[in-house]
């Protein structure tokens, strides 16, 4: 197999989007309480966060993570969670069929997101609440002081304000499963009207407009027009959720995802310009591709981890839901799905993988027990540490592979970065054959690079194959080696990939 990639850094699409290494804390399963939140765990901190959790978060390096759901936050008062622990509401959490304890809510969720060093992307209730609780919270949050709301913060412990910027208007208000899910009118309406309200309260506030819940939503398309058409001016941002999985052994298709993902956002592109041109606005309204990864949600259903726990009629809090271990095949695409959300820097400036800990997550952990990272974690790592500098428009002759799901598809994927600053490039490669090494070919146009400062690939070292995957027991099993035979000669620089592999390659 081989493919021949040209970069120029004359050819660019601009600063890489460093919110686009974002992820996603939910309360949901084991996300919060026994992810990065558990008293009494050997690694706890004096307020109860799990200090191992956060070593891995701290190494995987998120830049800003969104909180609070999520399916979670459409039945959620956030009042629940703030003001002394013993005196916060055990609630029933309709969305994931949980007992909230509302032992940890917005304060510790702001110190937390401090220690990890990201920022807080927040979301306000839009399903069984309104514009009132939503400027309310933004109240809470935002105003320095003078003000009931603001004081009661102060009383609470935190003097500042928490200085929140990143809004989400509700979650995927489209679908049917969402409490208080709305037609695309009945959303536009009420984001239109919480978003001023909210910009009221703290004008520098930034907002994400729900869009669809996937591209294969009915109303796909038409839900974006409807939605923007009322929002437009109020909004930023509009929001996209995308999960992927191997159906049926169809590793072809699967590998593929990313072709898909490059088309749905090509879309909401189009189709948010469209209402641009229409109501004759000047600004763009950028993408928050704020929910994204594989999920296996057909297939995998274990004993103890049902998809839908409330058919056993049982509340609990904290029950393990998804937890999804990732093995080689995945890593490979999520590395795939990184690179369309990279190459698409120029508009989609917001990614929040779903999510961090537990659930889909590439943090895994166990209650009094060990953390680790699964495969998932590496392409992440290695992207939100070395993508840096202006995204290069990779021009990329790949040989194909059919797929029945996509088409054609080229086998390899890249994607890539110049940091002016350090003098760095780095590239991002995946070979999604699985038969055969890549030899892949790297012209720089009008630049001879200097030397080879990493090349590492995703690997297996005790053995195994495509569905290997770290486990409490083999926390090490996946995990990234020295890439071999990888060669700078002037302007060209050529890189050799084993058979469904993900790689990285920097220069300097
Ligand atoms: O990330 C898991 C769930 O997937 C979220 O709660 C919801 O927004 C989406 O459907």
């Amino acid at each position: 197999t081989t493919a021949h990639v040209t970069l120029d850094r004359d050819f660019t699409a601009g600063e890489v989007p460093r919110r686009i290494f974002g992820s996603f804390v939910e309360h949901m399963g084991r996300c919060v309480y026994t992810g990065i939140y558990e008293p009494g765990h050997a690694a706890a901190d004096e307020r109860g966060f799990r200090t191992d959790v956060l070593d891995l978060v701290r190494e995987m390096g998120p830049t800003v993570i969104r909180y609070p759901g999520g399916n979670f936050v459409s039945g959620y008062r956030w009042e629940d969670g703030v003001g002394p622990a013993s005196e916060r509401p055990r609630r029933l959490d309709g969305a994931w069929h949980t007992v909230e304890s509302n032992a940890f809510g917005l304060h510790e969720f702001v110190d937390w997101a401090r220690v990890a060093d990201v920022e807080v992307m927040e979301a306000v209730n839009l399903g069984t609440r309104g514009v009132d609780e939503a400027r309310a919270l933004v109240e809470y949050a935002n105003h320095p002081g003078g003000t009931e709301l603001s004081d009661l913060r102060r009383k609470n412990g935190h003097d500042d304000p928490f200085g929140i910027k990143l809004w989400c208007l509700g979650n995927e208000m489209d679908g049917p499963w969402q409490m208080g899910a709305k037609t695309a009118d009945e959303y536009g309406r009420l984001a239109v009207e919480a978003a001023k309200a909210m910009r009221l309260v703290d004008p520098t506030i930034e907002l994400v407009a729900c869009g669809s819940s996937s591209s294969q939503m009915p109303t796909f398309g038409s839900w974006e027009q409807t939605v923007l058409r009322h929002t437009y001016d109020q909004v930023d941002y509009v929001s996209l959720h995308a999960y992927y999985q191997e159906h049926e052994g169809d590793h072809a298709s699967f590998l593929g995802s990313a072709v898909d993902m490059d088309h749905f956002i090509e879309s909401v592109v189009a189709t948010a310009d469209a209402v641009r041109a229409a109501g004759k606005h000047t600004k763009r309204i950028n993408l928050s591709f704020d929910e994204w990864n594989v999920w296996y949600q057909t297939g995998r259903d274990t004993e103890d981890q049902p998809h839908v726990i409330a058919e056993r009629n049982i509340w609990r809090e904290h029950p393990r839901i998804i937890e999804d271990e990732y093995n080689v095949t995945d890593a490979v695409v999520v590395g795939t799905l990184l690179n369309s959300l990279l190459r698409h820097g120029d508009r989609v400036k917001i990614a929040n993988q779903a999510q961090l800990v537990n659930v889909i997550a590439p943090i895994r952990s166990e209650e009094g027990g060990p953390a680790w990272r699964q495969s998932i974690f590496w392409p992440f790592a290695r992207m939100a540490a070395l993508a840096r500098g202006e995204i290069l428009r990779a021009v990329v002759r790949s040989d194909r592979y059919d797929t029945n799901r996509f088409g054609d598809v080229d086998l390899v994927d890249v994607s890539a970065t110049w940091s002016q600053a350090d003098g760095r490039v780095a590239l991002f490669l995946a070979h999604r054959g699985l038969d055969e090494d890549a030899t892949v070919t790297v012209d720089l146009r009008g630049w001879t690079a200097g030397r080879v400062a990493r090349a590492e690939v995703l690997d297996t070292p005790a053995g195994g194959d495509r569905f290997s995957s770290n486990t409490q027991d083999r926390q090490d099993a996946v995990g990234l080696r020295a890439l071999d035979g990888v060669a700078v000669d002037g302007s060209t620089l050529t890189v050799r990939l084993p058979a469904l592999s993900w790689a990285v390659v920097e220069l300097e």
